[in-house]
């Protein structure tokens, strides 16, 4: 893949600076005046051309199977594009997952399904990605790719709001069985979706939440800014979880893993 494919496009993936539009999307109000922070690690990401460190990153590293890439490719055509996972990121998690071998897996927050198909994508063939999202809209532009790679199958898409979703399977009696889940919805209800998804995790499971600095506005948050503010609590409350161990990463938008002691 030459290296005008990866900057261009791989970058773009990395884009994290709209979160603004993102909120839009999940509470369908539109904010898209806010400014972004000037604090922030992230912006190189979304500058990737003139971030050679993260282009070095890429070249070096980045590993798509081709349908992944396709889709990626495909995302990048779309209008909220902005809020797909950082490519390098979802790569990561997918090595987590397979790290821990995997089987179940929960994905809240699909759009247009990029780091559902990667995590599939590790799965064995018995293996599960219940994926959630409020709208089949995006996650019908990943589909076709999801199908391309032959993974179909192992995704269980559920278009209805996610705690409906957590809490089906609570009811269903899948506590404790998932190896994996990775949270990327509406920030106000993130705590929310920790506390189910912990419930339905395994000893040694992860969570991974995604946006946890949310474009660097964590550190100083506005006192009307309740997605921010709704970040800030749960990354402080996260701090002093002893039902957890953390590590908080600064790639992405800010990536929080959390293991279930
Ligand atoms: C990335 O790879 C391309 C070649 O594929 C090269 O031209 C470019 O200099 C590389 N960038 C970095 C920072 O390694």
């Amino acid at each position: 893949m030459s290296f005008r494919n990866i900057s261009k496009e791989a970058l773009a993936g990395s884009i994290t600076l709209g979160v603004v539009l993102v909120a839009g999307y999940f509470f369908g109000k539109s904010g898209g005046k806010k400014k972004s922070s000037k604090m922030s690690i992230f912006k190189s990401h979304a500058e990737g051309k003139d971030n050679p460190l993260l282009q070095y990153v890429l070249n070096n590293s980045l590993r798509e199977h081709p349908a992944l890439k396709n889709l990626r490719l495909r995302t990048m055509e779309h209008s909220l594009n902005f809020i797909m996972v950082a490519c390098e990121q979802s790569q990561f998690m997918a090595n987590l997952a397979k790290l821990i071998k995997t089987k179940k897996a929960l994905e809240i927050g699909v759009y247009t399904g990029y780091n559902t198909l990667s995590i599939a994508l590790t799965l064995p063939d018995d293996g599960v990605i219940v994926a959630c999202d409020i709208t089949e809209e995006y996650a019908n532009i990943g589909k076709p790719f999801w199908k391309e790679a032959g993974v179909e199958q192992k995704i269980d898409l559920r278009i209805q709001p996610a705690l409906k979703t957590l809490d089906d399977l609570l009811s269903d009696g899948q506590a404790e069985t998932f190896d994996f889940v990775f949270i990327d919805a509406d920030k106000v209800n993130y705590d929310n979706y920790f506390e189910k998804s912990l419930k339905l995790l395994r000893k040694g499971g992860i969570i991974a939440i995604d946006n946890v600095l949310w474009s660097g506005k964590v550190v100083n948050p506005s006192p009307g800014d309740t997605d921010t503010l709704a970040i800030d609590k749960l990354n402080k409350k996260l701090h002093r979880d002893a039902r957890i161990s953390l590590s908080m990463l600064t790639v992405g938008d800010g990536l929080t893993i959390a293991i279930k002691l």
